[in-house]
């Protein structure tokens, strides 16, 4: 197993991990979020499996969100009661059990037969913010409802500004107190290891699929009884001018998923997002090679006490989401790991997904002496000199 392909192409972390040991069978079992890794890919179809794992160019972002990490190291101090750790986090008015959540990723469905509602309700069960995406293969009343409260709901903005408009009015219709849009996929991606991953033969495929794999709106619920004729559902001329006619018709607090420098991190602000996403998409939109845990401190020291930044992007340990939050990230976010664990195990594995992320970091809390969130601060990290 170590030496599959795929495996090898996420840099030999992943195999070390399941080196000498059995593919979980049951998520009591796991002891690690990468141990569901390969329990999805034994689970998930083929081309499904292409998409989750794959990112653009050589992976090397992917690999280098993983790699941001050793550079960050923990200054963890003592004897603070760690028997009183607290997880909780408030984020635009809502508390959560922690400050880790799910990030939207497209067609859940092609995952796990109940989809984005078995994301739901694992996340209702852990107190977890979950984000929907765009390209949801369940629409966002559904997911509301097993989620017990609204979810955030990602953004992709389609080419006509009068079918945004209409997304929009939905998701606020439907309670969403967030929508995020994200700005860094918009232009089109180089997938290459998907394609070399996927299936030769996609004949299969027609039975669900319209035409290329994953494209067909016929499959993505949020654009049900909207004329889709001549719009694609991204934007490649998407700019500032876009983002201040959209500010203007949402009325929830508006988050810009995809900053990645202080530069426009600067112009977020100016143009009134309410927060900042700091992302690369896990990996999937540009080859930077640049962790997002490294682009991190100069959005947040840009953003200042003016709007909360949030980051996702190869956090698979409680220690990661700890760095974060000392360089100032308010909330973390993780997408192929509850991924892996809805197409292992559906509802179960995204619990328990969630309960491992939660409890290192709990542990790790507890270990440095930070009873809550708040409590977390630069001082708790040593960082190599990361300007630009
Ligand atoms: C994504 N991501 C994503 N982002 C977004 O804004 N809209 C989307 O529809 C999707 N779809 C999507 C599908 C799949 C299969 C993946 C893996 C990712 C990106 C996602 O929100 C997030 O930024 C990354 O997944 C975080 O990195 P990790 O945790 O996967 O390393």
């Amino acid at each position: 197993m170590a030496a599959s392909p795929w495996i090898a192409a996420l840099g030999g972390l992943t195999a070390a991990a399941f080196e000498g040991s059995d593919v979980i069978t049951d998520p009591k079992d796991a002891l690690s979020v990468l141990d569901f890794e390969e329990a999805a890919h034994h689970k998930v179809g083929g081309g499904h499996w292409a998409y989750m794992t794959s990112g653009v160019d050589d992976d090397g972002t992917i690999r280098a969100n993983r790699a941001g990490f050793q550079h960050v190291q923990l200054r963890p101090r003592r004897l603070f009661d760690a028997t009183k750790v607290d997880m909780r986090t408030e984020l635009f008015g809502t508390t959560y059990d922690s400050p880790v959540f799910l990030c939207p990723t497209g067609g859940e469905k092609s995952f796990y037969v109940d989809g984005e509602l078995a994301v739901a309700r694992a996340a209702k069960n852990r107190g977890t913010l979950q984000a929907l995406s765009s390209t949801t293969s369940t629409g966002v009343e559904d997911v509301n409802k097993a989620h017990g409260s609204p979810v955030w709901y990602q953004l992709y903005a389609p080419s006509s500004f009068a079918v945004t408009e209409k997304l929009v009015r939905r998701v606020e219709a439907s309670g969403c107190p967030v929508i995020a849009l994200t700005v860094d996929n918009t232009t089109g991606r180089n997938s290459e290891t998907y394609k070399r991953l996927r299936p030769k033969d996609v004949t299969q495929c027609g039975a669900c699929h319209e035409g290329e794999p994953g494209t067909s709106i016929k499959e993505r619920r949020m654009y049900d009884g909207i004329d889709m004729t001549g719009v694609t559902t991204q934007n490649p001329a998407m700019d500032w001018a876009f983002v201040d006619r959209l500010r203007k018709i949402v009325s929830v607090k508006l988050l810009i998923k995809g900053i990645d420098t202080r530069e426009d991190a600067r112009m977020a602000i100016e143009h009134g997002f309410d927060g900042i996403w700091v992302s690369n998409h896990g990996g999937r939109s540009t080859e930077t090679l640049r962790s997002t845990i490294e682009a991190l401190p100069e959005v947040v020291a840009e953003a200042g006490n003016r709007v909360p930044v949030v980051v996702d992007g190869g956090f698979r340990r409680g220690t990661d989401v700890f760095k974060a939050l000392a360089l100032g990230a308010k909330a973390v976010g993780i997408g192929r790991p509850f991924l892996w664990g809805l197409g292992a195990f559906g509802q179960a594995g995204v619990d328990r997904v969630i309960e491992i992320m939660q409890g290192e970091l709990k542990l790790v809390m507890g270990n440095c002496g930070t009873q809550t969130v708040a409590k977390i601060t630069r001082a708790h990290v040593a960082t190599p000199d990361w300007r630009s």
